[in-house]
């Protein structure tokens, strides 16, 4: 496994939007290693968060790597403003309203402007559908919940797409990072880890009260380790 590592991407969807420069500091605490920006346009998702400005008063807060994950229909429209943030990568729906020439020519915007180019698979779209776009992708992003909202169950029957996108990227020959997003918690990070996720995003887990946000994120690195040492065997049925 050489020198790798679990990362958590912290979704700041359920923190306390009044205060991000606090939570910001607080996360960095923590030791998160990544923040996630879910923005989301209630259309393509029942639910509205932030835009680009956003995004990039968080590039101002800290120097942590921002993957912003873009929930929006025509997500072509408006990359090259979120790239203004500088995130680290930049992922949006594969389901998004747009033909296969309009994908790959987003996800090469992407790129040509510096970030990482993900595409995310909604529970219902199989990994597959990723594959004529493996030329240009850094990130496939499993969701293992319904987009729009953090909080919900995680769908463990959804979790082996995320072996299924590792294979993709193996068989290409391309080295791309594999992101689950929805529902990770100590509870289920293992799961996420056994079926092979690099980089787990966790929102609500974080910002439970009563609970130390650094334990939980120590917690959640632990149980993707033990996962992805036992493997997928013990992590239920496919
Ligand atoms: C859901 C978002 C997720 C969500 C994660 O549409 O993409 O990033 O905020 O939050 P939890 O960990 O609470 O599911
Ligand atoms: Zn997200």
């Amino acid at each position: 496994m050489g020198d790798w590592r679990p990362q958590v991407a912290a979704s700041i969807l359920t923190a306390d939007f009044g205060h991000l420069d606090r939570v910001v500091r607080k996360l960095e605490k923590a030791g998160v290693d990544r923040i996630h920006l879910d923005v989301m346009d209630g259309h393509f998702v029942p639910n509205i968060t932030f835009g680009p400005d956003v995004a990039a008063a968080f590039r101002r807060l800290t120097t942590l790597p921002l993957d912003v994950h873009l929930m929006i229909s025509e997500p072509a429209r408006y990359v090259h403003r979120f790239l203004a943030a500088e995130p680290e990568t930049i992922t949006f729906h594969i389901e998004a309203d747009a033909s296969d020439e309009r994908i790959a020519e987003t996800l090469r915007a992407i790129r040509d402007g510096g970030a990482g180019a993900g595409l995310a698979i909604s529970p219902a779209t199989p990994v597959q559908a990723a594959a004529p776009f493996l030329d240009w992708l850094d990130v496939i992003m499993i969701m293992t919940v319904e987009p729009g909202f953090g909080g919900q169950r995680f769908m463990t029957d959804v979790a082996p797409k995320l072996a299924d996108a590792v294979a993709l990227f193996a068989a290409h020959g391309t080295v791309g990072a594999v992101h689950v997003d929805g529902g990770i918690s100590r509870d289920t990070a293992a799961v996420a880890g056994a079926w092979g996720a690099e980089v787990c995003v966790v929102g609500s887990a974080l910002f439970q009260r009563g609970r130390d946000t650094a334990d939980e994120v120590h917690l959640v690195r632990e149980r993707i380790w033990e996962g992805r040492r036992s493997g997928p065997s013990t992590a239920g049925p496919r």
